[in-house]
């Protein structure tokens, strides 16, 4: 187990403070603070070489392209990925969903399933596309139930598909950003095996697997290979790394018909006569025009930092959010909130999300939030988020508005006190109230 005293003096902006207090960082889920070595990867770039890759041939332009190759083996080697070229840097996991959902053929009836808490980022572009072409969004609960504390079951899931025709993609959060429950690596490759060997047997109609890995690859070991998904879409601020730099993982990279954007960086040669352009293999043609050099090198830095620590970072995490369930409970028993997710911490790694009740009617909770639980956040100079996470169907129709929904969430460089700290806090908050 890595120690965490060691591993926090990595995060220069750990050593800050305001109102005499360290910054308590509970907002992983949406972006991580940077790492040491990936602050001074960037800085390296800027001050030692900073021009364009893959097209220019001076020295300082071969440097670039040596270590985008290294942080594209780097990226491979921490998913498993058989080769670098299944590796595609993008903005973020939302741009990789586009691009894989963009770049396929399809028809006017094809069927996308989703699940039901996914991230707005696995949802606006099928629904634009149903729109658009016509096809169709297969929405799965995780059990048959839309519980707050239902946890996935592959049988339920497999069932819904066999009874649906004409599926040609499967897009699933691995983890969920709204409460942190996660699909077992096991029940992903049993869905998978089901897609390909339906694509098998009917030839006409492929059957893709796309995982969103946005909250998972950061926090548990990934092996896209013993899953045996298509598309995998992550980012890397996630991750400890810069900000803006994601990754789409694509077992067979040439399955797309176009990438989202063309130009510059993407063509082997064109022509002003008519003819089509020629584009590159990928990865190299859905990267187009200038890329963030210094985020994807510093990318490299992010997951050589989280190599030697990966595998211990879902215990840390579960430690953590131990504490603040533990604490939560007695109010969720009675009533007065709502933990959202298993109510087994360990089920639900980083994320502890839990919604507080209004006490009478007419409480409004959005002003509860900002004025009660904000400024008190403020005192204690720790950050965390509240809202519907972009988890907009299940948190608005489902669960409803009449809420204070507060989600915690976990990273490597927290510590049991900063958990004690957050429970002291909201322990005042809701005894004071009540
Ligand atoms: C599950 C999930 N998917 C997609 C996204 C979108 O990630 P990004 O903003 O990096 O594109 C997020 C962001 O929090 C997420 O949690």
């Amino acid at each position: 187990m890595f120690d965490v005293d060691i591993v926090r003096r990595d995060f220069p902006a750990l050593a800050t403070e305001r109102n005499g207090r360290p910054p308590v960082y509970l907002d992983n889920a949406c972006a991580t603070i940077p790492c040491r070595q990936v602050i001074d990867t960037m800085n390296e770039y800027s001050l030692q070489y900073p021009s364009c890759g893959e097209r220019s041939l001076h020295y300082w332009g071969k440097k670039v392209d040596d270590e985008v190759a290294r942080a594209r083996d780097a990226i491979a080697r921490f998913i498993n990925a058989s080769h670098p070229d299944q590796i595609i840097f993008t903005k973020n996991t939302t741009e990789s969903l586009n691009l894989v959902a963009r770049g396929l053929h399809w028809e006017k009836g094809d069927v996308v399933v989703t699940g039901d808490r996914e991230h707005n980022s696995n949802r606006t572009m099928w629904d634009d596309l149903a729109k658009e072409i016509g096809i169709k969004r297969k929405v799965v609960t995780r059990d048959g139930t839309q519980s707050p504390h239902a946890e996935f079951n592959v049988d339920h899931f497999l069932g819904e598909l066999k009874a649906t025709s004409n599926i040609k993609m499967v897009s699933l959060a691995m983890s969920s950003n709204l409460d942190g429950c996660f699909i077992r690596a096991a029940d992903i490759r049993k869905i998978c095996d089901y897609a390909h060997s339906e694509a098998l047997q009917d030839e006409l109609q492929d059957f893709y697997v796309m995982l969103d890995g946005a909250q998972f690859v950061p926090h548990k070991p990934v092996d896209v290979q013993a899953m045996d998904v298509d598309f995998m879409a992550f980012s890397i601020h996630k991750m400890c790394g810069p900000t803006g730099l994601g990754v789409c993982y694509m077992k067979d990279p040439d399955i797309l018909e176009r990438s989202l954007i063309s130009g510059g960086g993407t063509v082997a040669n064109t022509f002003d006569d008519g003819r089509q352009p020629i584009y590159l293999r990928a990865p190299h043609k859905y990267e187009a025009g200038l890329q963030h050099w210094a985020g994807i090198l510093a990318a490299r830095s992010a997951v050589h930092y989280l190599e030697d620590k990966i595998e211990d970072i879902p215990a840390h995490e579960r430690r953590l959010n131990e504490i603040v369930t533990e604490a939560l409970l007695p109010y969720h028993e009675n009533e007065v909130l709502t933990i959202l997710g298993p109510l087994d911490p360990a089920k639900r790694g980083s994320v502890c999300t839990f919604e507080v009740h209004p006490q009478h009617e007419r409480e409004d909770m959005g002003r509860f939030f900002i004025e009660t639980v904000m400024n008190a956040a403020d005192g204690y100079n720790m950050m965390f988020r509240a809202g519907d996470f972009c988890v907009s169907p299940y948190c608005r129709q489902i669960r409803g508005e009449k809420v204070a929904r507060i989600r915690l969430s976990f990273y490597l460089y927290n510590t049991e006190e900063e958990s004690r700290l957050a429970v002291e806090m909201f322990r005042k908050i809701l005894d004071e109230r009540a």
